[in-house]
């Protein structure tokens, strides 16, 4: 699986660095060709003689070579790359990452890089819970990056928790596993809406809703990374996706997101509707800022066009078009009628009494219901996951109707 790929192994300033000598056997055993990048702490570590020998190419440490000027194009790099996988990366070389500091080759390879990047953590346990390595990890996921989590046990330190780098052989499996799913949606165009939308009261004001767009773009990033291109339609959000392979269309109102979804609509495969439209706007927006009159105001609403449920009138036979239902009782009927109303061909239910479910949190729990009513419940999971979950549903769908 992994034969002919082409991967950077970077190796960043950590004890850990001595199983990337395993993985970098492994890697080329496996058919691949791998290039490393030490950093100027990696070093301190391994030795690129070590390295060399096992990748059977130079290790590369510096932008230049000081005794023929020669200098290494990070950008070439970041191009010539299927994957550029980072492990052991430090504390450091992540906070670094998350905020575009690019002081060494490995960090100015990692911001040309077009390809995945997978980060594999390695540190000491209390490093590793600090909110602020937490925060770090959590932007890197953001920006559309993997990480393999370390796991548990004794640490160099002595100490005992989560902080160890995953062992080569997982880390290899894993690979193979993301080349192996990578193509799945190769070809096909998705459209995805996510977010809330604003709808406008006067120049400071709207009328809006809790969602964060979390699971929307979750979605996109987890149909870009198994080959898909993706339309992301999105309703003002606090999350910035970095993914070659997604284009984001933002808009601010339901009527803004309908036109951009609409004009987009035809040439999609496959549609997933994760927005939380709102269903009214005030009937007249003011031009000027409501003053405080002391009296009670009303604003009249009028409704917005439901975007699922027109696209889904004008669906072609061989789209396969997906709705959420956030639903407070009844769940199962309700997201139900929602799929027959809309002419969806699955939804996804989440229901709001479920605590960690629903609206602005990480995490997920959801009801996957088909055309034929079939129910599918999977577990609380944070919402990367439920992402993953979501696309293997509508992968299934979509092999099933080719053999239909
Ligand atoms: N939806 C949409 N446009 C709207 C309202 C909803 O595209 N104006 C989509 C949502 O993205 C979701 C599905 O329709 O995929 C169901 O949304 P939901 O808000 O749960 O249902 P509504 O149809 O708005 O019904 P209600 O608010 O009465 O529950």
């Amino acid at each position: 699986m992994l034969q002919g790929k082409k991967i950077i192994l970077g190796i960043t300033g950590s004890i850990a660095a001595y199983k990337s000598a395993f993985l970098t056997r492994l890697l080329v055993r496996e058919g691949a060709e791998v290039k490393i990048i030490l950093t100027p702490y990696g070093k301190e570590f391994i030795t690129p003689v070590t390295l060399a020998t096992l990748s059977k190419n130079t290790v590369i440490t510096d932008f230049f070579n000081h005794d023929d000027g020669s200098w290494n194009s990070h950008v070439d790099l970041g191009i010539w790359a299927d994957a550029l996988l980072i492990a052991p990366a430090t504390a450091n070389t992540m906070a670094k990452m998350a905020n575009g500091i690019a002081d060494n080759l490995l960090l100015t390879t990692y911001f040309s890089a077009r390809c995945p990047v997978i980060i594999v953590p390695a540190m000491d346990l209390d490093m590793f819970r600090h909110p602020a390595t937490l925060k770090n990890m959590e932007l890197l996921r953001s920006y559309g990056n993997f990480i393999i989590e370390p796991t548990t046990g004794e640490l160099a330190s002595g100490l005992e928790g989560k902080g160890r780098m995953e062992e080569p052989e997982k880390i290899v499996e894993w690979l193979k596993d993301h080349f192996k799913k990578k193509s799945r949606f190769s070809g096909k165009r998705v459209l995805i809406t996510a977010g809330p939308t604003h709808e406008k009261i006067d120049p400071v004001r709207f009328i809006g809703n809790y969602s964060s767009g979390k699971m929307g773009y979750a979605i996109a990033a987890a149909f870009a990374n198994e080959g898909a291109s993706v339309e992301l339609v999105s309703g003002p959000v606090q999350i910035s996706l970095n993914n070659p392979s997604v284009n984001i269309h933002k808009v601010t109102s339901a009527e803004e997101m309908n036109r951009s979804a609409s004009a987009l609509f035809p040439a999609m495969d496959i549609v997933v509707f994760a927005a939380a439209v709102a269903d009214y706007k005030p009937e007249k927006q003011s031009l000027s800022k409501i003053r405080r009159t002391g009296n009670a105001m009303v604003i009249n609403l009028v409704p917005n066009e439901d975007i699922a449920g027109k696209l889904g009138r004008q669906r072609l036979e061989n789209q396969l078009l997906v709705g959420f239902a956030l639903e407070s009782e009844n769940g199962e009927t309700n997201a139900f009628k929602k799929l027959t109303e809309k002419n969806l061909d699955m939804i996804v239910l989440n229901n709001m009494n479920v605590p960690g479910a629903g609206f602005n949190v990480d995490t997920n729990k959801i009801i996957v219901i088909g055309k034929d009513n079939n129910q599918k419940e999977f577990e609380l999971k944070s919402k990367d996951d439920v992402a993953k979950d979501i696309i293997n549903e509508i992968f299934n769908l979509m092999i099933n109707r080719s053999y239909a």
